[in-house]
């Protein structure tokens, strides 16, 4: 079973669309097993972006991701990584799907909602950056 980090950003709790988000991983059948609210200090949002570093949107991103509060969430499922950036839509929320999650609910390139781990490595990366291994519950489901 494979494990991605979800970042709801700023914009998601500033609009109020976490639980509609969040209801659409739970519907797809991908497992909530770790989910907290927090402040992301300076430091976590340049390592988190360094690909980004240099670019001319490098530090209004950092500003936004540190602007207020996010959602980190570790949704786990076979193919988990794949199937949440499919849902995710592309980076640009003018350019995503209708039916993905920035296709319905974004505009903007920078204020896109929802981050999403693009590979197995920086999956494992992220998800130890942001989370204690006591934070993650590995939990059997039911069904
Ligand atoms: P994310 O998928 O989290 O990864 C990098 C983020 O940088 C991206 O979402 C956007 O929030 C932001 N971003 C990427 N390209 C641009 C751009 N051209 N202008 C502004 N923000 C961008």
């Amino acid at each position: 079973m494979e494990k991605t980090l979800i970042i709801l950003k700023p914009d998601a709790i500033q609009r109020r669309l976490l639980g509609k988000i969040i209801s659409r991983f739970e519907e797809k059948g991908l497992q909530i097993t770790g989910m907290k609210m927090m402040m992301i200090p300076d430091s976590l949002a340049r390592a988190h972006y360094v690909s980004h570093k240099g670019k001319d949107f490098f530090e209004p991103l950092v500003s936004y991701t540190t602007s207020s509060p996010v959602v980190v969430i570790v949704v786990k499922g076979k193919n988990a990584i794949e199937i949440a950036r499919k849902m995710m839509g592309v980076t640009f929320g003018s350019k995503a799907e209708p039916g993905t999650i920035r296709g319905d609910y974004a505009v903007s390139n920078r204020f896109n909602l929802i981050h999403g781990s693009d590979s197995p490595s920086s999956a494992e990366k992220e998800i130890a950056a942001f989370f204690t291994k006591e934070e993650i519950v590995d939990y059997q489901p039911i069904d």
